[in-house]
């Protein structure tokens, strides 16, 4: 029993330290700007931010600065209390537990919320409160790499030049000569949606809203078009990229450089440009992961008599031991060779890792064109045991 009485009473001082500290970093309380207790229900909430949100709407106060601040507090406390998560962390965290969470209100528009509150409904995609709202990105730029198999074995390095669209150095996306070009759109006070009003009741409107058709959804009209891209915001360019490939990259690898594609004042950040790996075929190797392949061609002496000799590897320099010293190698026998297949490369790292595949010999066996009666003869005599049993019973079939 002692022990519960201590958790509790720690329990308390780490909630009261909490709210303590809510209460000295926020401006004001959200309870307090609704006028309503912390324990409000959503009834009265609804109701408080009915009749205060009427009363300090900056149509009805189109003289008071102090009201349009009054309506976007009212907007942003109710934002929070009307959404019951964002209410147990702003109980629990204050306000910076908000913005810590993610859950600020910053980016929610005090109009929006007054028209969806009263059975409106809302415009212009985005969520309610403006909660997902993310960062806008471009597409991605695909571009195909042709590489060597040589150059996966060995790593390369690929010097790119992209060609493509960025915001206009002058102007920085804007259009405009000069900053002060740039005038608010007197068509939709630089909402960039037009207002069509629709009455909710005697003296208040819910706004229905389209893209401004003056300033096509800016919210800004350009006084002296920019002399650099004459107000078509973006330029072209070439940007040189460095591609690494590294030793032991998979064909179809693609090695991506964030935020270098295409930019445009229509969103926040680029895209990216992806190189995509495409393996050109050897005319000796082939690729398996990280096995290779050699079709090898010896002799029918060397087949018969066994062999030792080597071939140059895909570096052009290595040179790899081949050798069946007195055996017999038949045609498409395979010879595997550890550890000289493609290097290893850790796709998760993105870096080449110790060791590498194996290398299998296919080999094809030449055979002489025409042998002369002479040598015949002492062929039979030679090879005549090594005729298999199996042979004289197929004979008989
Ligand atoms: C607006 O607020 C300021 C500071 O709170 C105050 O001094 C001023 O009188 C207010 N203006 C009106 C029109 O209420
Ligand atoms: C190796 O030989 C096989 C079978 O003859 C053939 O299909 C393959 O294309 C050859 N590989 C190369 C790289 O020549
Ligand atoms: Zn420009
Ligand atoms: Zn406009």
């Amino acid at each position: 029993m002692r022990v519960q009485w201590y958790a509790y009473l720690a329990f308390c001082l780490v909630v009261a330290l909490l709210g303590w500290g809510a209460q000295a970093t926020s401006d004001r309380d959200y309870y307090e700007v609704l006028g309503v207790k912390p324990s409000a229900t959503q009834q009265q909430i609804k109701s408080a931010y009915r009749k205060l949100s009427i009363k300090y709407h900056p149509d009805k106060n189109p003289d008071d600065a102090n009201a349009t601040s009054k309506f976007s507090e009212l907007a942003e406390a109710y934002g929070i209390l009307s959404d019951e998560e964002a209410r147990r962390k702003y109980d629990r965290f204050g306000k910076e537990g908000l913005n810590e969470h993610g859950r600020g209100s910053g980016g929610a528009d005090p109009f929006d919320i007054f028209a969806q509150f009263f059975g409106g409904g809302g415009g212009g995609g985005g969520s309610f409160f403006g909660f997902e709202q993310q960062e806008t990105q471009g597409p991605d730029l695909h571009i195909p790499l042709e590489v060597t198999l040589a150059e996966l074995y060995m790593g390369h390095t690929v010097e790119y030049d992209v060609s493509k669209q960025v915001l206009c150095e002058h102007c920085h996306g804007s259009g405009a000569e000069n900053p002060s070009d740039i005038n608010t759109c007197t068509s939709c006070k630089g909402q960039g949606i037009k207002v069509v009003q629709q009455m909710l009741m005697p003296g208040f409107y819910q706004t229905m809203q389209s893209p401004c058709d003056v300033c096509s959804g800016t919210g800004k009209v350009i006084g002296t078009k920019c002399s650099r891209c004459h107000g078509n915001k973006v330029e072209r360019t070439n940007e040189p990229l460095t591609v690494e490939i590294t030793a032991g990259m998979p064909d179809r690898h693609r090695i991506a450089f964030e935020r270098h594609a295409d930019h445009s004042p229509e969103w926040d950040v680029p895209g990216s440009v992806v190189f995509h790996l495409r393996t050109r075929p050897h005319p000796r190797f082939t690729r398996d992961g990280n096995d290779l392949h050699l079709n090898y061609t010896i002799s029918l002496l060397q087949a018969l008599s066994g062999f030792e000799t080597s071939f140059t590897h895909l570096d052009k320099t290595t040179r790899v031991d081949l050798k069946r010293p007195n055996a017999v190698t038949p045609p498409g026998f395979v010879q595997k060779i550890k550890g000289q297949g493609m290097p290893h490369f850790e796709e998760h790292s993105g870096v080449s890792a110790d060791g590498a595949g194996d290398l299998y010999v296919h080999y094809t066996v030449e055979f002489p064109e025409s042998v002369t009666s002479a040598n015949r003869a002492i062929l039979k005599t030679v090879l005549s045991a090594t005729i298999k049993a199996s042979n004289a019973i197929h004979d008989e079939l």
